[in-house]
């Protein structure tokens, strides 16, 4: 059984301090905060996590000295946000909203580029830009920036931190939310405080977890699991300086933070606001499931990651409230609602839905839905204002591993064979259409995989075989789990590049310090010439208008709002999901490879994807899509 924090019983909020000289509007409104219950929240979660350590209570005056030190010095176009966000806090949970992740440098080589192109986005009908980690990272291999050496600097690569509070600043006037990475569970290894603990600071040393031994790392491996296992296997790097072993759940110069230590908490909180003050309206919660450790279990969704992220919900609902806080944590489904927050409080705003992303590529290979129909039937009903990030594609692998709860079958779905369906996308099998690669899966073995989405549904293969029909098909396929990323309920998320059907980056094959790490091969830059001249480079022209048309549709569909109610309907066909929303919206879409009829429950419906067509029944193509209305 797990462990359980007891809150503290009859917590109240303490007093809030505050400096002298704040301004005094300023201050009523920070007080009202607190105490409207996110005081109380955080002094409960702090001592229960902390209060037993030696100097939690010089940590705790830190804390809101820091933080009120910079809620005084936030910007007041931002202080506008928080009082707006106020009003309206669901505001993310409109159809009208569509996500956008992209790295900086791949999209428009730097923060100016990406000010250049807000038109694109604005041409997509994006309202939220995750720009992937653009800190400085440190030299060499970094894991596409997650290795932070710096959380107040940028990458000087791509400009400077100027160019990327006016990049913010611009985003917003024009109506789109940025969102950034917060690496929270480690450090590059030449970051100021992994260098100060090389350096022999005990204070520094006291912020990872630093063992003089192999002992109780290897009681720890015992039930670790490997994240990178062949390109980092193990969980604890030997450092010759600190002469001692350090935790690094990822490669082996991310070091972990040790998050019971008050000081840690401090620190990162603090990057935390600091971070929403330079306009990030997002923050993206890096690795968040494994920010605690504990003997004997695989030291992810311990109940102190809650504890400490319901403290840090409380902080921005006091300092930042117009902020949103995602939640990324690639866990099985199951493990997931907590991450949204409960009874002792709220946690996230947003978490992505891995287990719905990889069920819909599962189910794309199987011509068979019931992985996904089940992954939909299970998913929670969340909270007011908390919504799944739905996606297609992201910079990292499809990690099959999320679905191994589904995989063994249940009353109503037989077992499923992730095996099969992975090398299904690395082209292993004859009847596969996709052109991905394993990602970090010895012979045979199930880990993830690599690729753009639009090779891994023969984009790729139909224009090397020249055949009309394979293109079409891949194309239908594309935008089918584009179709369920918009109609499931959530906010979707396009991944660059997805929108004009780029492919797979081969370049990263012949460049040494990329070729060892195979997510590069979905990482490419965005390819302007095309989206300049989409008709041009088919099938990039169909791809673009018939997503833009979807975005269109789904913006005035008050039936896809997130939080509108999901049901899955029985099709009567194992290649069907048809999901209604509500009971004026019927989402209908085919994963096998043959046309299907299907008429719905009553009435007379019309297909919003193509005003032609309406009556009782509808023939649904290969891989198509139909998006009902009633009437
Ligand atoms: C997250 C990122 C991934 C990175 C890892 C370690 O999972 O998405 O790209 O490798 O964290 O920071």
């Amino acid at each position: 059984m797990k462990p359980t924090i007891e809150p503290t019983p009859g917590a109240t909020a303490p007093p809030l301090p505050l400096p002298s000289g704040l301004d005094p509007a300023l201050a009523a409104t920070l007080t009202a905060r607190w105490e409207a219950g996110p005081g109380a929240v955080l002094a409960r979660e702090f001592t229960n996590l902390y209060g037993h350590r030696d100097g939690a209570a010089d940590a705790w005056n830190a804390l809101l000295s820091t933080a009120a030190g910079l809620a005084a010095r936030r910007d007041p176009e931002l202080h506008a946000l928080d009082a707006e966000r106020a009003q309206r806090p669901d505001w993310f949970l409109d159809p009208g909203m569509l996500g956008y992740s992209t790295y900086v440098d791949r999209f428009g080589g730097g923060f100016s580029g990406v000010t250049a192109r807000i038109d694109w986005l604005q041409g997509l009908g994006v309202r939220y830009l995750h720009l992937l980690p653009f800190l400085r990272p440190r030299d060499g291999d970094n894991d596409g920036g997650f290795a932070v050496s710096d959380y107040d600097e940028v990458d000087p690569r791509l400009g400077t931190m100027d160019d990327l509070v006016g990049l913010a600043r611009r985003l917003r006037a024009s109506g789109i939310s940025l969102g950034a990475d917060l690496v929270l569970n480690h450090t590059a290894d030449d970051h100021a405080w992994a260098v100060a603990a090389r350096a022999g600071d005990p204070r520094y040393r006291a912020f990872y977890h630093v063992y003089p031994d192999r002992e109780v790392p290897d009681r720890f491996e015992a039930t670790l699991p490997q994240i990178f296992p062949l390109t980092a296997p193990g969980n604890f790097t030997h450092d010759a300086a600190l002469d001692a072993w350090v935790w690094t759940t990822f490669y082996p110069f991310q070091w972990d933070l040790d998050w019971s230590n008050p000081d840690v908490f401090v620190a990162m909180a603090a990057t935390l606001l600091r971070t929403a003050n330079r306009g990030v309206e997002v923050l993206r919660l890096d690795s968040i499931a494994f920010l605690w450790k504990r003997q004997g279990t695989d030291c992810m969704n311990q109940p102190e990651v809650h504890a400490i992220l319901r403290a840090l919900r409380a902080l921005v609902d006091v300092f930042a409230p117009g902020v949103l806080l995602k939640a990324e944590a690639i866990v099985p489904m199951r493990d997931l609602p907590p991450y949204f927050g409960g009874a002792q409080g709220p946690e996230c705003h947003l978490a992505y839905h891995s287990s719905l992303m990889t069920a819909a590529w599962a189910s794309l290979a199987l011509g068979d839905t019931a992985m996904l129909r089940r992954v939909l039937r299970d998913t929670p009903t969340l909270g007011p204002c908390c919504s799944w990030l739905t996606y297609v594609r992201c910079h990292d692998d499809i990690g099959w591993k999320v679905l191994a709860p589904e995989a063994v079958g249940g009353d109503r779905e037989p077992p499923v064979d992730l095996g099969w369906v992975a090398g299904f996308y690395a082209g292993s099998r004859a009847d596969s259409f996709a052109d991905g690669r394993p990602f970090q899966s010895a012979d045979g073995g199930v880990h993830g995989t690599s690729g753009m989405a639009a090779d891994l549904c023969g984009i790729g293969r139909a224009q090397r075989a020249g055949d009309p029909r394979a293109m079409a098909e891949a194309v239908d396929r594309l935008l089918l789990l584009y179709g369920v990323a918009m109609c499931c309920g959530g906010l979707p998320t396009l991944y660059m590049g997805d929108e004009i059907a780029l492919g797979n980056d081969l370049a990263f094959d012949d460049d040494p310090g990329r070729r060892h790490e195979g997510r590069w091969l979905h990482r490419p830059a965005m390819d302007w010439e095309r989206a300049a001249d989409p008709h041009a480079h088919a099938p990039a022209g169909v791809v673009l208008a018939r997503l833009r048309a979807m975005v269109a549709v789904r913006r005035d569909q008050s039936a896809l709002h997130a939080a509108a109610p999901r049901r899955v309907l029985d099709a009567g066909n194992p290649s069907l999901l048809v999901l209604a929303r509500g009971d004026q919206f019927i989402g209908v879409f085919n994963f096998g490879p043959r046309a299907v009829r299907f008429a719905p429950p009553v009435d007379s419906w019309h297909d919003l994807l193509d005003a032609s067509v309406r009556g009782m029944s509808f023939v649904v193509r290969p891989w198509g899509q139909c998006w009902l209305e009633r009437g």
